[in-house]
């Protein structure tokens, strides 16, 4: 029997995803010093010294440097060649120095090892100083065309909206290079990677996505359930530990009783109401057990909190008042109250002295 042809599906758009990305990148692409004209193939060295350049820093700032080094080492062989302080001092305000010295170490490779002349595969791009995947499949695609898939966080977003990713990028990363790599074109892989570039800069932004100016909007799973901002899926941050305590605010007419914190540890060597060690929870049934002395303490209704790097505090506030001269341990004194503000007291405990009514807020 014959078989009849295959029905081929029509894509809802007409033309395949690339292909639509492509036609708009011909009209919309930026215009950057690194990138050769619609047509052209752009020079591996120019391609690979902007990606490392762009690595930390925005297009803006790049352009500039990017321009000056061109010009002083026009050539990878000029580069490596460069003593190390030159290029350093070159590099100076573009931050994080260990990608200049990167930069410097793989122009020697490139210059000793492959002639001068950047190799061509994303495995041994891989292997250079200072690449990374990344800039690996950037280099690869944009100065040789190979039909690689450049990630990188704009990307990320644009592929997480385009499929409606709804596990949170992170953990996505291997759905994410699935997907991009099932777009990537037949033809014109660097016009490619640099179109999803642009398309996430200038149009798939992190807030207010300009959709009606997608090339995609009419694919893109997100938009349709009009959800474009929700993704890429944020991961849930890991709930902090929570911890109880209290604080301890006694009054003797105009003053209140401080204390100086242990040199070491939270608020280390700073002044403080005395409290329950906030080492660790401390319940309501030991709270009075670390007051600073016998008193008729009173506990406010409403807790102060406070969130610390590694845990977040609820405290109960006691205030009392004493007349009786006390003995006081050697780390605490009286401070009057008219220069409370002037203590330097670290933020929680100047929260309980708002709520003490201390302390305006
Ligand atoms: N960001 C990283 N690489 C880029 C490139 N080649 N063009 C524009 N933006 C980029």
């Amino acid at each position: 029997m014959i078989k009849p042809p295959a029905k081929r599906r029509k894509r809802p758009e007409g033309a395949a995803p690339a292909e639509t990305l492509l036609a708009w990148y011909d009209a919309h692409r930026r215009d950057l010093p690194w990138r050769a004209p619609p047509g052209r193939r752009a020079d591996p060295y120019a391609v690979w010294l902007s990606e490392i350049m762009l690595q930390q820093t925005t297009v803006t700032t790049v352009k500039g440097y990017f321009q000056k080094f061109l010009a002083r080492w026009p050539t990878v062989d000029a580069l490596a060649e460069a003593p190390l302080e030159d290029v350093l001092a070159a590099w100076a305000g573009l931050g994080y120095y260990a990608r200049a010295r990167n930069l410097h170490a793989c122009a020697g490779t490139v210059a000793c090892e492959y002639g001068g002349r950047f190799p061509a595969s994303e495995a041994e791009l891989l292997d250079l100083p200072g690449v990374g995947p990344y800039t690996a499949a950037a280099v690869a695609a944009i100065a040789f065309d190979a039909p690689c898939a450049a990630i990188d966080g704009n990307v990320e977003r644009v592929i997480t909206r385009l499929y409606a990713i709804e596990t949170p990028a992170r953990q996505a990363k291997p759905l994410i290079r699935q997907k991009t790599e099932g777009l990537l074109p037949t033809a014109r892989a660097g016009d490619f990677a640099q179109a999803l570039m642009d398309l996430g800069a200038t149009v798939c932004t992190p807030r207010g996505p300009l959709c009606g100016l997608c090339p995609w909007a009419g694919n893109c799973a997100a938009r349709r359930a009009g959800a474009q901002e929700d993704y890429p899926v944020k991961e849930k941050k890991a709930e902090k530990p929570r911890r109880r305590g209290a604080i301890f605010v006694l009054r003797r007419g105009e003053e209140t009783l401080l204390m100086r914190r242990p040199p070491k540890g939270l608020f280390g060597g700073m002044s403080a109401f005395p409290s329950t060690p906030l080492t660790r929870d401390v319940g309501p049934q030991e709270w009075l057990d670390f007051a600073p002395c016998p008193a008729d303490w009173r506990a406010l209704a409403e807790p102060v909190a406070h969130v610390f790097t590694h845990f977040a505090l609820r405290a109960t506030v006691f205030v009392a008042q004493t007349k009786a001269p006390l003995r006081l341990d050697s780390d605490c004194r009286w401070a009057a109250r008219r220069n409370l503000g002037k203590e330097g007291l670290p933020t929680l405990m100047r929260k309980a002295a708002v709520a003490a009514g201390l302390l305006d807020d």
